[in-house]
């Protein structure tokens, strides 16, 4: 079924993800191309979808699934609207990487992997984002890096993103 979290209905979001694959049709090359903009239309990538680009493209669904499960930027299941990606890289697995998991996890209430019930939400564990020097730290939506938590900051840092 096709549906996803903004306001376009079923064959609404269909169309347009047939726009997408259009000009790669028959041409297994351009399937990361379609993937990606398929994940930016719809969120995530329903079967659904891998099928119908499947096809289009050429490929067994088989070969698309292969794709999608190597790289990790590609998510099978719905996404929040914020992305938390919690560094686990060794100086922030040093200073804290497990307090910041387990209070996100105490305020959110969802495990790596999973989104909160609203969609406001999806945790993540990443390697090293690059701010070693503010361990243990967090990234919000690839943009928002917060460093030297504690865990009475985090509550306040979550309650910034509506
Ligand atoms: S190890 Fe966490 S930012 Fe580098």
């Amino acid at each position: 079924m096709a549906t996803c979290s903004c306001c376009c209905g079923e064959d609404e979001l269909t169309k347009q993800l047939d726009k997408i694959i259009d000009p790669y049709r028959g041409q297994p090359g351009g399937l990361i191309q379609v993937l990606t903009k398929a994940q930016e239309l719809i969120g995530y990538l329903p079967k659904w979808a891998l099928i119908r680009i499947a096809k289009a493209l050429g490929l067994s669904l088989q070969d698309v699934y292969g794709v999608v499960t190597f790289y990790a930027f590609f998510s099978l299941i719905p996404r929040g609207r914020h992305k938390i990606s919690v560094c686990a890289g060794t100086a922030c697995y040093v200073k804290g990487t497990k307090m910041v998991t387990k209070t996100i996890r105490e305020v959110l209430g969802i495990k790596p992997g999973q989104t909160t019930p609203d969609s406001r939400f999806t945790l993540e564990i990443v390697r090293c984002i690059g701010a070693c020097g503010l361990a243990p730290a967090m990234i919000i939506d690839g943009k928002d890096v917060h460093g030297r938590l504690e865990p009475e900051q985090i509550p306040q840092i979550l309650e910034q993103y509506a």
